[in-house]
C-alpha cells in the first residue's frame, strides 16, 4: 500500500494542524510505504512573493522532519522537484469536464463572492490529481475539506482509464481523525485564518504570553466547572497523560481553582511535550544543506516512480515519441 499526502507551505505548523494531521502523518510512515510532499505549486495560488515561498518551503521541510518523518522511511519531497507531474497534469486536463471543476468548492466559493479567480485556481484539482496518480498511490490521508478533491481524483483517474486503458490506479481517501477539533487561544475552532493559533516551533517566551492571555469563562472560581466543556481543558489534555487529566478534571469539577493554574500548567506541559522536536528543529536550521540534501534524495525516488506513471500515461494516449519512452 502506498500512501501519499501533500503540505502545503502556508505558515508554522499549529497545533490543530500538528493533532489534526501531522502526527498522522508521521504514523502512518511505520505501516506503509509513505510518500509525503511539500506542496508549492499549489501555495503559489495564494502566495506570489518569492523569497516568502522559499523561506515557508523550508521551514515546512525542517519542522515535519523535527516533528519525527524520518526520511529513511518515508519519501519527503518538494512538489516543484518532479516536474513529471506538470507534465501529467496536462494530460489530465485534456480528459477533464468543465463542470466536474466548476462544482469545486475552492472555486466555486471564490466566483460566489464575485472574486477574482484564475485558471491556477480553477484546475487546482487536476494538478493535486497528478500529484496523487504520479505514484500509483492506493490511499490518501486528508482532512474534510480536501475529500472532494480526491473524489475528483477518482472522477479523472476512471475517465482517462476509460478512453485509454488502465493506466491509473484508482486511489482512496483516508479520513483524518480530527474528530476532536483542536481550539485556537479564543475557543474557537484554532485556524490561521482566525489568527488564534499556537505554533509548535513558536519561541516559548512569547508562546507563555499568549497563553496566560487565552480568553477563559467569567465564572467565580469558587463554582464547579465542567472540563469537557472547556477550551483550556481540551488544550491541556492533548499534552496530558491520563492521570494528569483525571486530575485536572476534578479539580475543575471541584472549583475554587485559578485559570492562571490551567494555563501555567498547559505551558509547561506544551514546552515538554515539544522539547525534543524543538531541539532538533534548531540543529536543522543550523544545517540548510543537510535539510536540502534530504529533499533531493526524495525528488529522486519520486521522479522515479513518477517517470514510470508519465510514460505509462504518454504511451496511452499516443504522445510517447521519445525513443527513451518506447516499450
Ligand atoms: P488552517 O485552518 O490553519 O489554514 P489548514 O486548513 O492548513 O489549517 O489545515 C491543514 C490540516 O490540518 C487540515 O486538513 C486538518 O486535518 C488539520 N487541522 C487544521 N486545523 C485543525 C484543528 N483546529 N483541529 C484539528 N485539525 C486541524
Ligand atoms: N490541496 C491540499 C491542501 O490544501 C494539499 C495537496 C496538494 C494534497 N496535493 C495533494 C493533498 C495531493 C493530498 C494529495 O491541503
Amino acid at each position: 500500500m502506498r500512501v501519499l499526502s501533500g503540505i502545503q507551505p502556508t505558515g508554522g505548523i499549529h497545533w490543530g494542524n500538528y493533532f489534526g494531521a501531522i502526527r498522522q502523518y508521521i504514523d502512518l510512515q511505520d505501516e506503509d510505504e509513505a510518500y509525503y510532499f511539500i506542496a508549492n505549486l499549489h501555495a503559489l495560488t495564494t502566495i506570489r512573493d518569492r523569497d516568502k515561498l522559499e523561506q515557508l518551503t523550508m521551514d515546512l521541510a525542517m519542522d515535519l522532519l523535527a516533528l519525527g518523518l524520518d526520511p529513511e522511511r518515508a519519501t519527503l519531497f518538494v512538489q516543484s522537484d518532479v516536474p513529471e507531474v506538470s507534465q501529467l497534469t496536462w494530460l489530465l486536463l485534456t480528459t477533464t469536464s468543465m463542470g466536474l471543476l466548476e462544482r469545486c468548492h475552492a472555486y466555486k466559493e471564490k466566483k460566489a463572492k464575485g472574486l477574482p479567480a484564475d485558471v491556477g485556481l480553477f484546475t487546482y484539482p487536476v494538478l493535486m490529481a497528478a500529484d496523487i496518480l504520479a505514484y500509483d498511490s492506493n490511499v490518501v490521508p486528508v482532512g474534510e475539506d480536501q475529500v472532494q478533491h480526491i473524489e475528483v481524483c477518482r472522477d479523472i483517474a476512471g475517465s482517462f482509464n476509460h478512453q485509454f486503458g488502465e493506466v491509473f490506479v484508482i486511489p482512496k481517501a483516508k479520513l483524518l481523525d480530527s474528530s476532536s477539533k483542536v481550539p485556537g487561544t479564543d475557543g474557537e475552532k484554532m485556524s490561521k485564518s482566525y489568527n488564534n493559533t499556537l505554533e509548535t516551533f513558536e519561541p516559548i517566551k512569547p508562546q507563555r504570553k499568549k497563553i496566560m492571555r487565552m480568553t477563559t469563562d467569567s465564572r467565580p472560581m469558587e463554582q464547579p466547572k465542567d472540563p469537557d466543556s472547556d477550551h483550556l481543558f481540551q488544550l491541556y489534555s492533548l499534552f496530558a497523560n491520563d492521570k494528569q487529566r483525571d486530575e485536572m478534571a476534578a479539580l475543575y469539577r471541584r472549583g475554587g481553582f485559578g485559570y492562571g493554574e490551567v494555563k501555567r500548567a498547559l505551558a509547561d506541559l506544551a514546552e515538554g511535550y515539544f522539547a525534543e522536536a524543538r531541539g532538533r528543529r534548531e540543529d536543522l536550521e543550523k544545517h540548510p544543506d543537510h535539510v536540502r540534501d534530504i529533499l533531493a534524495a526524495g525528488a529522486s525516488r519520486a521522479r522515479d516512480k513518477a517517470n514510470k506513471v508519465l510514460t505509462r500515461a504518454q504511451q496511452a494516449c499516443g504522445v510517447a515519441h521519445r525513443s527513451d519512452c518506447r516499450p
